[in-house]
């Protein structure tokens, strides 16, 4: 039978895609259904990803980047402009030409790998004899049958009880990239990646940004040493972030045209305010998208929060189904979301794909960037395990003046006995391209002292890890 595939993989976002590449590349039949429209109603595959997340953000994190250093930093390289102008729907514009780019780009490789693609949503219909029957509604209704499905249906923002998106308004993720004017005066719910990385699009761009964060510690998932940094050089940029937030009721006004939203809130004094912004965005972390799977014509075992329930290997609680990303336990990353995808294909095919869930890089790409790897200082402390520590200032690193970039630093913590790397922090220029020799140095179980020992490229940022490594001995050389 045509439809008929050895898997199915529901969703082609990072998880998706990757999946099914990767189980075509080991001699199966494979579909991957994707149900994203592009604003012609084409196929967009490539998920939240490449249509409303990493991807589109990153465009519009250079875009504002570039317009930041024209306006506040050629000058002291000799450069003179007269002034700079940004033109917001241009910049939208680039960004969807490099959002169409990756769409197409998975599209020419499903192709390249013979991966039959279906342009609709998935369900379940039924079981069968050896496998699932799978819906698919689209321009045209198709029914697939899978010896194994790979459910990769990824997340959708989480909203604020009562307080729907509009995207005009209120805004998600999705809305934040679509923005045709930059704000007066913008609020963000939430300092995490997302609030974080959009209020520094907009801010760069002109907007006076407010983020309102409900927890008293910033950024408690990462090291306190590259927090606190962090947190300084957005104070200077004038990224306002009041912490410990209690938001209370949320209104919208419409003044003829105009619509403005007021936020009452309390901060972590007590203190009754209100804050009047022109836009919101809501980015207070995101909900598994298990709604139209049709879970219950199979029995698919959801938890509390919608989300599939899976073991380490990524299987589901039905035979032949796995499921991979967003849309199961552990952070919502692209990357983790990739390994997941390629490990399940291999297991499908017999093989014994592996994750490792302690070498996941996080990554948050303002400026200065953030990213680490393994162990926070914090969790180490909590643990009771015994360590020792280093870090290097980027103010000391030879490139990074060049750059006109000092922010920041690299900080590694290793075992105090065997000296393995637990966890490397960095706050500052390219942390997110420095991250991958920590994950490397990691994934071998190095000793800080090999990282120490290997060359580095002079001059780097790079030299900054191996300082840090220096660091760790209480022997940096420039510091
Ligand atoms: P998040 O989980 O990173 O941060 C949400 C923040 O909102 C937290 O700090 C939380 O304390 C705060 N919060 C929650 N409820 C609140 C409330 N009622 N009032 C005030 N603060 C509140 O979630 P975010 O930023 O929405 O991102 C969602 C996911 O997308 C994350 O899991 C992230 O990993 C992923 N992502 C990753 C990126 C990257 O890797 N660079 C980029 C963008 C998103």
């Amino acid at each position: 039978m045509a439809n008929e595939f050895d898997v199915v993989v529901i969703g082609a976002g990072p998880g998706g895609y990757i999946a099914a590449i990767r189980a075509a590349q080991l001699g199966m039949k494979v579909a991957c259904v994707d149900a994203w429209s592009n604003a012609k109603g084409g196929p967009a595959p490539g998920g939240t990803c490449t249509n409303v997340g990493c991807i589109p953000s990153k465009a519009l994190l250079q875009s504002s980047e570039h317009f930041e250093h024209a306006n506040h930093h050629f000058a002291e390289h000799g450069i003179s402009t007269g002034p700079v102008k940004m033109d917001v729907a241009q910049m939208v514009a680039r960004k969807d030409s490099v959002v169409k780019q990756n769409n197409d780009g998975i599209l020419y490789l499903f192709k390249k790998n013979k991966v039959a693609f279906f342009h609709g949503a998935a369900s379940f219909n039924r079981a069968v004899d050896g496998g699932y029957e799978i819906s698919v509604n689209g321009a045209q209704a198709e029914t697939l049958l899978a010896k194994q499905v790979v459910i990769a249906t990824g997340s959708s923002a989480r909203a604020l009880p009562g307080v729907e998106f509009d995207e005009e308004t209120v805004l998600s993720n999705d809305g934040a990239l679509r923005l045709g004017a930059v704000p007066k005066k913008l609020a963000v719910i939430g300092s995490g990646v997302i609030g974080l990385e959009m209020g520094s699009v907009w801010r760069r761009l002109g907007a006076d940004v407010t983020i309102l964060e409900g927890l008293p510690t910033f950024l408690g998932a990462a090291d306190q040493a590259v927090a606190k940094e962090a947190k300084k050089a957005f104070d200077k940029q004038g990224l306002k972030i009041e912490l410990g937030a209690k938001v209370g009721e949320i209104k919208k006004t419409k003044k003829g045209k105009v619509t403005q939203v007021t936020l009452s809130y309390t901060n972590a004094k007590g203190d009754a305010l209100e804050l009047v912004a022109d836009k919101l965005i809501v980015a207070i972390g995101r909900v598994p998208n298990t709604a139209g799977l049709k879970a219950d014509a199979v029995g698919l075992q959801l938890d509390e929060r919608g989300a599939i329930v899976v073991n380490d290997e990524c299987k589901t609680n039905l035979p032949g189904v796995w499921a991979v990303g967003d849309v199961v336990r552990g952070p919502m990353l692209a990357h983790k979301a990739e390994e997941e995808g390629v490990a399940v294909a291999e297991r499908i095919a017999g093989q014994h794909g592996h994750v490792d869930f302690d070498l996941i890089p996080w990554v948050i790409y303002t400026s200065p960037e953030i990213a680490w790897v393994g162990k926070t200082e914090e969790q180490l402390k909590a643990e009771g395990r015994a360590y020792k520590a280093g870090s290097f200032p980027f103010l000391a690193n030879g490139r990074a003046r060049a750059l006109g970039d000092t922010t920041g630093l690299v900080k590694m913590i290793a075992d105090a006995k065997t000296d393995e790397v637990l966890g490397v922090h960095i706050v500052g220029p390219m942390a997110s391209e420095l991250i991958a020799e920590a994950c490397v140095a990691m994934a071998f179980k190095a000793a800080s002292e090999d990282i120490a020992r290997i060359c580095h490229a002079h001059p780097s940022l790079s030299e900054s890890t191996k300082e840090a490594a220096l660091a760790v001995d209480k022997r940096t050389l420039n510091f």
